[in-house]
């Protein structure tokens, strides 16, 4: 934990901030990644604040005060702006001109570009390639002529996806040789799309990174990434991370080096999340990146109980100008997700002595909705 003395060597976003008064963490968005980020928060007397459409969410149980309001209400969202330190937000799926009009006259993290691309699929493949990170082939498809072209392109087994608001798989078809092209098209309900190839993976994996800023000396704190997980998906939900991965060396150095790529030349601030597949050519192994997400991830529920400081806490350091906490990892550990009914299970897990338990206080329990973690502390290294 900082003792106060340090903070005076590491002055906050806001440089008019009195270090003696509670800082304040405005949160859009009130899930479960809110609610982790609001008690990480706590750990370092941070108050948290939370942007909610409809307060039904797990995280305003634990947030010390809650805003309810539209995205569109920009008096609102100022409101909540007014008297919070540094404004954060726990999706990618939440509305971009509530977020540019906020940053016009707050300080928000991760920035507004990040969330940009980020929302929109072809704009994140783009910008990838514009980096020189390679990427399945994809094409953009915004008719049902378009979808059989970029079919003739790109083949099967390919998946159409959404450009916008996809999340846990959602907003996917897959397509096969043996697919009928127009039912398949007609899933998305022409909603803006892109074909991409289907990848025969190997492993999937992700990078999690931490960058932070000092807006003082406009330094930015060298990055620090955690160990990297392998991670596997079920109906397009992730199920489990495994850390540490089984990959090479090389390969778990080239994927933090795109990971670092995409950090900076999105001038980042915050925890970064970047989705890789590791596609086996033989001898070698190649690197793919499917998608990147500007918010704390899945893939690092491990770092709670398995590093010296978790991807929240980084969060929070990192947007409030602090010192980024070690990234170290000190055991091998399994995360398991809890979906639905899986919950009911709870006395059998409970029980369980090297498993750490992180439940969310969803009230409604649906298929495959996301209800809490586990992560299995396996060998010490
Ligand atoms: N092009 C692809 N090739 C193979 N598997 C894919 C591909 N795209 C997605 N998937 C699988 O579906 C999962 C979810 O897709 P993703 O693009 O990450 O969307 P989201 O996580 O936003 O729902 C991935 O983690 C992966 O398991
Ligand atoms: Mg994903």
């Amino acid at each position: 934990m900082l003792k106060k003395r340090d903070l005076t060597q590491y002055p906050l976003i806001d440089t008019s901030s009195n270090l003696d008064k509670n800082l304040v963490v405005g949160i859009i968005g009130d899930g479960q990644l809110g609610r982790m980020l609001v008690l990480a928060a706590a750990r370092l007397g941070v108050k948290c604040r939370i942007y909610s459409s409809n307060c039904q969410g797990c995280a305003i149980s634990v947030a010390d005060n809650v805003i309810q309001g539209c995205f569109t209400d920009f008096a609102n969202l100022d409101e909540f702006a007014n008297g919070v330190d540094v404004i954060t937000y726990e999706s990618e799926n939440i509305s971009l001109p509530a977020v540019k009009h906020l940053s016009k006259k707050y300080a928000v993290y991760p920035p507004a570009h990040a969330l940009e691309i980020s929302q929109d699929r072809l704009a994140e493949k783009k910008f990838l390639k514009s980096l020189d990170v390679n990427v399945t082939a994809f094409q953009a498809v915004s008719s049902e002529a378009d979808f059989l072209a970029a079919v003739q392109r790109i083949g099967t087994p390919s998946i159409l996806k959404t450009r916008f608001l996809g999340y846990d798989g959602k907003g996917q078809v897959e397509l096969t040789a043996n697919s009928e092209l127009s039912a398949t098209y007609s899933r998305l309900s022409g909603s803006p799309a892109i074909l991409e190839k289907k990848v025969d993976f190997e492993y999937e994996i992700s990078v999690i990174l931490v960058r932070g800023l000092n807006s003082l000396t406009s330094r930015v704190y060298k990055e620090k990434i955690y160990d990297i997980p392998a991670n596997t998906h079920e109906k397009g939900i992730l199920k489990r991370s495994i850390v540490p991965a089984p990959i090479d060396d090389n390969i778990r150095l080239e994927a933090k080096a795109i990971a670092c790529k995409i950090a900076n030349a999105l001038n980042y601030v915050g925890i970064l999340a970047v989705e890789l597949f590791v596609v086996r050519c033989g001898k070698q192994a190649k690197l793919l990146v499917n998608e990147i997400s500007p918010r704390v991830h899945n893939t690092g529920h491990w770092t709670m109980d398995a590093c010296v400081v978790d991807q929240f806490e980084n969060h929070i350091r990192a947007i409030l100008g602090w010192p980024i906490g070690n990234t170290d990892r000190y055991v091998d550990v399994e995360m398991v997700n809890i979906l639905g009914s899986e919950i009911y299970q709870l006395q059998s897990f409970l029980p369980q002595s090297k498993s750490c338990i992180h439940l969310y206080g969803k009230e409604t329990v649906s298929p495959l909705r996301k209800m809490g973690h586990i992560n299995k502390i396996k060998s010490f290294s």
